[in-house]
């Protein structure tokens, strides 16, 4: 498997900040999951839209024959522009305001994952307006907390996310009872970047003692859909641009008790968009400070936040120079002292003008960017459009 590449020489034409895009480790990612996935019968994978929502990025994704999973209505006006099918989109989010809704059931989307019941009765009555049974899953939470970051764990047993064990059978009656919708199955989601299988084994177990709960109460489940939250390696993106699906899928068919004719839902977002991406900026200055030098970047947290808002950890090359590394501590220029990419890194010495990546940027980069200082938002650039030598 290749690591994202960088023709340098192109690149330094482009004005920054900008994403850059290798289409071949994305096509490789795909390719990979399909063959994986082809192991198992009725396993699913949907695409989280909100890790990466480029056109071009969802274009080829629903090429692949993925589905998508959105937490919006503009994500799902997204998702159907880009060739998704209506029938592969499912839909997510505590708060789905009503025309959200009513797009989901003009789409004849393939799941309402709903997460209260004053959402479920809303369901109801706008499938009764437009004359359709929505499909609804409940989105449990099994109190099965991940090794992961605090603001991106969601699977413990009290947050806003979900509804709970307790209230599941109740919910389910709930749904039954009512004409415009139709009970389908059960959503989970544990958190996100989780390297540690033992934490979808967890699940699994879980999901096998709600199952059987339902199974004494006469439920019947047509599917399961546990989530997303497969991690990358962000600390040597290089050596592992393609995460272990093989292993990821494995762990659930080894786990995870389906019944006859049930399917088995994935929402992954990181591990498909995660290592295709990187953000290009250039060094506007090397400031001198008392004990420290200071990369001074064009590009900031309005770019790539995931360091300033998760301490996040994204490797930092310097493309365009090989001379002996020195130390630095690389910056954005927004005027937030959280607005640092990288500290005491070890980096071939820089100038003004050089040209740096951030790696593993693909996921929750460009989709997070924001016009914080009345910055632009930065563009993005595909290896398969830029001409090589
Ligand atoms: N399904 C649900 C219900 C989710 O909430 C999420 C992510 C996913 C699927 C996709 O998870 P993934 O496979 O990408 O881990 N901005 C943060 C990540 C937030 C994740 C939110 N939910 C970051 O940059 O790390």
């Amino acid at each position: 498997m290749s690591a994202i590449s960088f023709p340098t020489k192109q690149l330094n034409s482009l004005s920054t900040p900008c994403y850059f895009y290798d289409m071949v480790v994305l096509e490789q990612t795909l390719a990979t999951i399909k063959r994986e996935v082809a192991a198992y019968k009725n396993y699913e994978v949907h695409y989280a839209v909100k890790a990466n929502a480029n056109p071009r990025i969802l274009r080829a994704i629903s090429a692949a024959g993925l589905g998508a999973d959105c937490v919006s209505g503009g994500e799902i006006r997204a998702a159907i522009e880009a060739g998704f099918p209506g029938s592969k989109v499912v839909f997510a989010g505590v708060g789905k305001a009503d025309w959200e809704i009513r797009l989901g059931l003009e789409h004849d989307i393939c799941c309402f994952n709903v997460e209260s019941v004053p959402e479920l009765e809303v369901i109801n009555q706008l499938a009764a307006e437009a004359d359709k049974v929505a499909r609804v899953a409940f989105r449990i939470n099994p109190d099965v907390g991940a090794h992961t970051h605090a603001n991106i764990t969601t699977g413990l047993a009290e947050n806003k996310f979900g509804i709970s064990m307790r209230d599941m059978e109740y919910v389910i009656q709930l749904a039954k009872q009512m004409e415009h919708v139709h009970f389908v199955g059960l959503h989970f989601h544990i958190g996100s970047q989780i390297l540690e299988m033992d934490d979808f084994v967890a699940l699994s177990h879980r999901v096998n003692e709600l199952q059987e709960q339902l199974e004494t109460a006469g439920v019947k489940v047509e599917s399961i859909n546990v989530g997303g939250g497969l991690g990358i390696d962000y600390q040597q993106p290089t050596l592992h641009p393609v995460p272990n699906f093989a292993d990821y899928f494995a762990t659930y068919a080894n786990n995870l008790k389906l019944r006859p004719g049930q399917s088995l839902h994935f929402e992954l977002g990181r591990s498909i968009v995660g290592q295709c991406g990187a953000l290009l900026s250039r060094v506007l200055y090397v400031k001198q400070g008392t004990n420290k030098q200071f990369a001074i970047l064009d590009a900031g947290m309005t770019d790539l936040i995931r360091p300033a808002l998760y301490q996040a950890h994204h490797s930092i090359l310097n493309l365009t120079s090989e001379e002996p590394a020195q130390t630095y501590d690389v910056v954005g220029p927004i005027c937030e002292s959280s607005d640092v990419f990288a500290k005491g890194v070890m980096l071939p010495a820089a100038k003004r003008g050089d040209l740096f990546a951030l790696l593993s940027a693909g996921a929750y980069g460009e989709i997070m960017a924001s016009k914080y200082n009345c910055r632009s938002l930065p563009q993005a650039y595909y290896s398969d459009e830029i001409v090589k030598d």
